[in-house]
C-alpha cells in the first residue's frame, strides 16, 4: 500500500465534505457533528474533525479516516475506495511496484469487469432485436414497463450456444477470461459455450454501479428457473444485493430499505414506487450483505413469502439484521402470494396494507420460535441471538425485550447467558460480523490506556515517554502493539496503520481537548512518577522470579547476586519517593 498516495488524497479531500453527502453536519464548538450512519441514531453522536481528518462516534465508536468512512458507507473494499477517492481528489494512481501476481489479478479483474459491461450491452441489444421478441412479450405479460427495463438494464440471451462467445471474441477478449468471468461454460471435452441461453437477463451490479454478475430467468418452461453467475474474481455469492445500486439513494435518504427474495419482486417494487427495494439473490442473507445495507439505513423491512421456507428465511434474516443494531420489520405474505403478484394484482395500495402491518422483528422471531419449538430450543436460540450481537450496548438494549417476550425474568436470562460463555464469544463474533473489534476491558488494558491516552493527546511527549521506558510498563498485548505504532509513526498520519479498535481509541482520545499550562505539567509529572514506580515494581518482580528459580536450582551464587540486587533496588526506591 502506497502511504504517499493515501496522504496526498487526504490532503486534497475534506472528510467533512465526504461525510456531508450522507449525513447532515452541524458545527458544534469548532467541530462538525451529525447523526452516525453506522448505527441506529437520530441524535448527533458522530463528530467529524476536518483538520485532523477523522471521524468518531460517541455512540458506537465507529471511527477512522476518510477511507474508513467511505468504504464502510458504500460497502467497498480498500482498493475500490482508493480508486474512487483518488479520482475525486484528481490524483493518478500509479501501478507502482506491486508484486506481479497482484498486478495480474487486478488486470484480470479489470478485464472481467469490462467484459460484463460489454456483455450487458449485448444482452440488452438482444432484447430489442427480433430474437428478443418472446422475452419482450414475457416482460409485458409480467407487467414490467420500459422504464424499469432501462433502469435495471434488463436483457435477453438468445438460444444460441455461441452468441456471446463470438461477440466477445470479436471484441478481442480471450475465451479464457470469459470462462474465468463465468460468462462462458466449458464442458468435459474442453468445448466452451454461452452460460446463459434463452433467458431473460438481470445484470447484478455492485454498489458503485458496475455490472459484476448476471442472473437469468427461463422464459419458456424449463429447468432451472433461474441461473446465476458462479463465483468469479469479481463476484462472490452472498456479498451483494440485487438492486442495491439502484435503491441506494432512496435508502440513504429515507434510512429504510425493503428486502425481498426475488428478482421480479425487486423490479415490481421499484415500478410501483418502492425505490428502496433490493433482493437477496437466491441465497440466505449473509452478514456481509447486512453490513452493506446497514451502512446507510436504520430500518430494514423484510418481505418474504408466507410458505414455510419463507418463514424460515425471514427468521434467520431478522436475527441477523437485529444483531447489527438495525431495526427490523417483517411482512409475511399470505401463502401462495409474493410481492410481485400482490403488486401486479392489487397495486401499491394493496401492498402498502401489508407493509403497514409489518411486525416488529424481535417479536416475530420470538413468536415464530414459541409456535413450534421446545423450551430448550427457544433458550438455545436466545443464547445464540445474544452472543451474536455486535456490541455490549445492543446486548443491554435487547436483553429486557427478549426476557419479556420469552416470559422469563431478565435476571434469570442474564444468568443463563453469563453461565454459557455467551459473553466471551461476543468479542470474536462481532469482530467478524461488524468489522469492529470490541476492546476487551481487562484491567491490564485499562492501565495501559492511561499512558496511551496521554501519548495520543500530547504527541509532543512521545519521544520522552519512549526514553522513560513506557514500553516496559505496558502490560497488555493490545497496549504494547498500539504504543509501538505510536512511537514508530510519531509526527505523521498514524490512522492508516491502526486496526479498528486502535482507531476508535485513538480518535476518541483526540476528541478530548489537550491539557495546557499547569494542568499539563502536573499531569506529566504524575505520569512520570507512575512510570518510574511501575518500572520499579516490574523490575522487582523479575528479580524475585529469578531469585526463586535460583533458589529452586540451589544456585548459591546467583541467589546471592539477586538478593543483593533486590536490596539495592529497595534502596533506590526509597531515594525516588
Ligand atoms: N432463485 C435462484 N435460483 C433458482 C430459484 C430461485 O437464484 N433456481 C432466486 C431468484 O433470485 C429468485 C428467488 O430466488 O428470484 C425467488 O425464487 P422463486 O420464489 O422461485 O421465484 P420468483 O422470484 O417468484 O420468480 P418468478 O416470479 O419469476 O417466477
Ligand atoms: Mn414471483
Amino acid at each position: 500500500m502506497d502511504k504517499g498516495v493515501i496522504q496526498a488524497i487526504k490532503e486534497k479531500l475534506d472528510i467533512a465534505d465526504i461525510v456531508r453527502r450522507y449525513v447532515e453536519l452541524k458545527p458544534v464548538s469548532g467541530r462538525w457533528m451529525g447523526a452516525c450512519p453506522f448505527h441506529q441514531e437520530t441524535k448527533p453522536s458522530m463528530s467529524v474533525n476536518s483538520e485532523e481528518g477523522f471521524f468518531y462516534c460517541f455512540g458506537c465508536q465507529a471511527s477512522g479516516d476518510v477511507f474508513d468512512f467511505y468504504s464502510r458507507i458504500n460497502g467497498l473494499d480498500f482498493s475500490e475506495t482508493l480508486e474512487q477517492l483518488a479520482a475525486e481528489a484528481g490524483i493518478e494512481l500509479k501501478p507502482g511496484k506491486v508484486d506481479p501476481d497482484a498486478a495480474k489479478r487486478s488486470s484480470e479483474r479489470r478485464i472481467i469487469t469490462e467484459m460484463h459491461e460489454i456483455s450487458a450491452s449485448y444482452f440488452s441489444r438482444m432484447l430489442e432485436m427480433r430474437e428478443g421478441r418472446s422475452a419482450r412479450e414475457y416482460l409485458l405479460k409480467r407487467g414490467i414497463n420500459s422504464e424499469i427495463i432501462e433502469k435495471f438494464r434488463l436483457g435477453y440471451s438468445s438460444d444460441d450456444w455461441q452468441g456471446l462467445q463470438n461477440f466477445l471474441v470479436s471484441k478481442k477478449y480471450t475465451i479464457d477470461h470469459a470462462v474465468k468471468g463465468g460468462l462462458l461454460s466449458k464442458n468435459d471435452r474442453g468445448r466452451t459455450y454461452d452460460r446463459f441461453r434463452g433467458r431473460l437477463i438481470f445484470p447484478i451490479q455492485s454498489l458503485s454501479g458496475k455490472i459484476i454478475a448476471f442472473g437469468g430467468r427461463i422464459i419458456i418452461e424449463g429447468e432451472p428457473k433461474y441461473l446465476n453467475s458462479s463465483d468469479t474474481p469479481i463476484y462472490k455469492k452472498g456479498d451483494h444485493l440485487y438492486g442495491l445500486s439502484q435503491a441506494r439513494t432512496t435508502i440513504a435518504r429515507t434510512k429504510k430499505a425493503l428486502l425481498t427474495e426475488g428478482y421480479m419482486d425487486v423490479l415490481s417494487l421499484h415500478q410501483f414506487g418502492y425505490t428502496n427495494a433490493c433482493g437477496v439473490l437466491g441465497t440466505a442473507l449473509t452478514p456481509d450483505q447486512v453490513k452493506r445495507l446497514s451502512g446507510f439505513c436504520s430500518r430494514v423491512d423484510l418481505v418474504f413469502d408466507g410458505d414455510s421456507a419463507g418463514m424460515k428465511a425471514a427468521l434467520r434474516s431478522a436475527e441477523m439484521i437485529l444483531a447489527q443494531g438495525v431495526a427490523c420489520g417483517v411482512v409475511v405474505l399470505p401463502d401462495g402470494e409474493d410481492v410481485d403478484s400482490i403488486l401486479q394484482t392489487k397495486g401499491a395500495e394493496g401492498f402498502q396494507k401489508f407493509l403497514d402491518e409489518a411486525r416488529d422483528g424481535l417479536d416475530f422471531c420470538i413468536a415464530t420460535l414459541k409456535a413450534g419449538h421446545a423450551p430448550k430450543e427457544i433458550m438455545a436460540w436466545a443464547e445464540k441471538f445474544i452472543s451474536h450481537l455486535s456490541t455490549d450496548a445492543l446486548k443491554a438494549f435487547y436483553l429486557p425485550k427478549l426476557a419479556s417476550g420469552l416470559g422469563v425474568a431478565e435476571i434469570g436470562l442474564r444468568s443463563v447467558l453469563s453461565g454459557s460463555g455467551a459473553s466471551a464469544s461476543i468479542e470474536k463474533k462481532s469482530e467478524r460480523q461488524s468489522g469492529l473489534r470490541i476492546v476487551p476491558v481487562g484491567s491490564h488494558e485499562n492501565d495501559d490506556k492511561y499512558f496511551l491516552r496521554f501519548a495520543v493527546r500530547h504527541p509532543e511527549f512521545v519521544q520522552e515517554l519512549f526514553e522513560r521506558g513506557v514500553s516496559q510498563v505496558l502490560s497488555s498485548h493490545w497496549g504494547k502493539k498500539l504504543w509501538s505504532k505510536i512511537a514508530a509513526h510519531s509526527g505523521e498520519d498514524i490512522l492508516p496503520y491502526l486496526d479498528n479498535s486502535e482507531k476508535s481509541f485513538w480518535t476518541g482520545c483526540r476528541m478530548q481537548p489537550s491539557l495546557e499550562g499547569d494542568e499539563l505539567s502536573n499531569e506529566w509529572r504524575h505520569l512520570c512518577r507512575v512510570i518510574a514506580k511501575k518500572r520499579f515494581s516490574v523490575g522487582r518482580k523479575q528479580l524475585m522470579d529469578a531469585l526463586r528459580q535460583a533458589q529452586a536450582q540451589g544456585d548459591r551464587e546467583r541467589v546471592e547476586a539477586y538478593l543483593k540486587a533486590l536490596n539495592d533496588s529497595v534502596w533506590r526506591d526509597d531515594e525516588q519517593h
